[in-house]
């Protein structure tokens, strides 16, 4: 979905007086607070971006719960590091993983969701994503990714990571190293009122010196009461205008950089991607929130 300028019309310049008290529901008169905000953005939908519709601005509370269920899946993936070792099977570790998030009175949202079977995603050396946990058992050397979404009173916290399996060779050591820079740059770079094509072009500045592929079937996601929402975040350079970045924004970045090739197929399982020249791939998500200086991690 996307939205024209007609919709921004619509949304945002709903004639609000300057003493009257702001749309947002902080109670202040709208000249002390969103006033100067609609402005910026009624500028940039002029220029052509898309201005992301309120609903996408969450509430105080709403960011409470997101922060909440976010710091449970950091948590997790924290503890993965104790618990991933070769050895262990890729459905243990989804035990494990669903095993704790109902101890901590959440439930694992991939379980299934559009008929995913399994609560998280394991995504092995060429897998560049939605890997499912099987008997596979891990050896030395491999490179795993698992992406953990909590659902804790409603709200929805996503983040990934790259584990080392024993002693893994320098190369992929590299690729995971060059993939982690590409997330945390791009969330360095955030500024509010300011698009979404900065995410996607550093991304690909940084990938492109170490000469790696970037992932263009899969993006990031606007996320909250939802798994997925508004918007889609590129991890590539886009030629068109894509949405401004506001305060109270929350998505997810998660860059999948190939070794090679870009180029992903998908299995007859109808979920595991791999890079189709069987190379290695690494993926590391974080949930964001816009704030009104930059972007604040919360996984
Ligand atoms: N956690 C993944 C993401 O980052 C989505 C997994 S969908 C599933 O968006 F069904 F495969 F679990
Ligand atoms: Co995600
Ligand atoms: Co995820």
């Amino acid at each position: 979905m996307s939205y024209s300028g007609n919709i921004y019309v619509m949304n945002w310049t709903r004639k609000i007086q300057r003493n009257e008290e702001c749309w947002c529901g902080s109670g202040k008169k709208y000249k002390h607070c969103h006033l100067s905000a609609d402005n910026q953005l009624s500028a940039l939908g002029n220029k052509g971006y898309i201005i992301p519709p309120r609903s996408l601005i969450k509430s105080p509370e709403d960011i409470d719960g997101i922060k909440k269920s976010c710091a449970l899946t950091k948590s997790i993936l924290d503890e993965l590091n104790t618990i991933i070792k070769p050895g262990i099977t890729t459905n243990e570790i989804n035990d494990w993983v669903h095993k704790k998030t109902l101890e901590n009175n959440a439930t694992p949202a991939p379980l299934n969701y559009k008929g995913f079977p399994k609560s998280i995603c394991t995504s092995i050396n060429e897998v560049v994503c939605h890997g499912i946990p099987s008997e596979y058992i891990l050896k030395d050397g491999d490179i795993i990714n698992v992406d953990v979404t909590c659902i804790l009173n409603g709200y929805y916290g996503d983040s990934c990571r790259m584990y080392e399996v024993g002693t893994i060779s320098d190369s992929a050591k590299e690729l995971i190293k060059v993939t982690k820079e590409c997330l945390n740059l791009s969330i360095e770079n955030i500024k509010p009122y300011t698009s979404i094509n900065t995410i996607g072009d550093t991304i690909h500045n940084h990938a492109k010196k170490h000469g790696y592929g970037v992932v263009h079937m899969f993006g990031g996601h606007g996320i909250g009461k939802k798994f997925h929402e508004e918007p889609f975040v590129y991890h590539c350079k886009r030629r068109e205008k894509l949405m401004v970045m506001m305060p109270g924004m929350v998505f997810t970045i998660e860059p999948m950089i190939n070794e090679k090739s870009a180029d992903c197929i998908i299995l007859d399982d109808d979920w595991t991607a791999i890079t189709k020249d069987r190379k290695l791939s690494a993926q590391w998500e974080h949930t964001i929130l816009i704030t009104d200086t930059g972007a604040e991690i919360l996984t």
